[in-house]
């Protein structure tokens, strides 16, 4: 079993369990504070974060860093990580095997971190981590224990950026998530 980052680092440095290894230019673990209550996952690296190796630095990432700087989510005291950590080409969903292939690495990231809550950002992340069964239009917003841990979803950032209707959503599922955060 793997006990700290440095360990998990090392163990996904030469990752090549997918066909996503072709094409990175990085491989994007996480970000954030490693000890934080609170984690959110996303679906995968796009082209930003491939260069850049860190997760939700994009478009995505800057309109997401927005609404936490309007509800007073602070991105520092935050862990965030995705469900596989090499860039899809094209930015299309990761596929099946991808995820099998790297769920592991983020068990292990939620292994370590040890968070009360975890908000989920769109339906790879829903299905991936919660089940197949579940739907995030459905869910979202509402909250799901497992294990210890409070699961809310909530949009993934990149679709508010096609449909900005959904933005107000997205701000109250985050206002959401805040409460509970505060109760901590
Ligand atoms: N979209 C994601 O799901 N994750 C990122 O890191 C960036 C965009």
């Amino acid at each position: 079993m793997i006990e700290s980052f440095e360990e998990l680092e090392e163990q996904i440095k030469d990752c090549h369990k997918c066909k996503l290894c072709n094409n990175r230019n990085n491989i994007v673990l996480g970000d954030g504070d490693k000890n934080a209550k609170v984690m959110f996952i996303g679906e995968g690296p796009g082209a930003d974060e491939d260069i850049q190796g860190i997760p939700f630095v994009g478009k995505a990432g800057k309109l997401m860093n927005q609404a936490f700087k309007g509800i007073g989510i602070k991105r520092e005291e935050i862990y965030i990580a995705n469900i596989v950590k090499c860039r899809p080409p094209m930015n299309r969903n990761p596929e099946q095997d991808e995820v099998d292939a790297c769920l592991d690495y983020l068990r292990t990231q939620v292994l370590l971190v040890k968070p009360k809550i975890i908000v989920l950002l769109g339906s790879v992340a829903v299905k991936a981590i919660l089940g197949k069964e579940y739907s995030i239009t459905k869910i979202r917003g509402k909250w799901i224990e497992k294990k210890d841990i409070k699961y809310i979803a909530t949009f993934h950032p990149a679709a508010l950026l096609r449909d900005e209707a959904k933005k107000i959503v997205f701000w109250k599922d985050l206002k959401e998530a805040k409460r509970e955060i505060e109760k901590l």
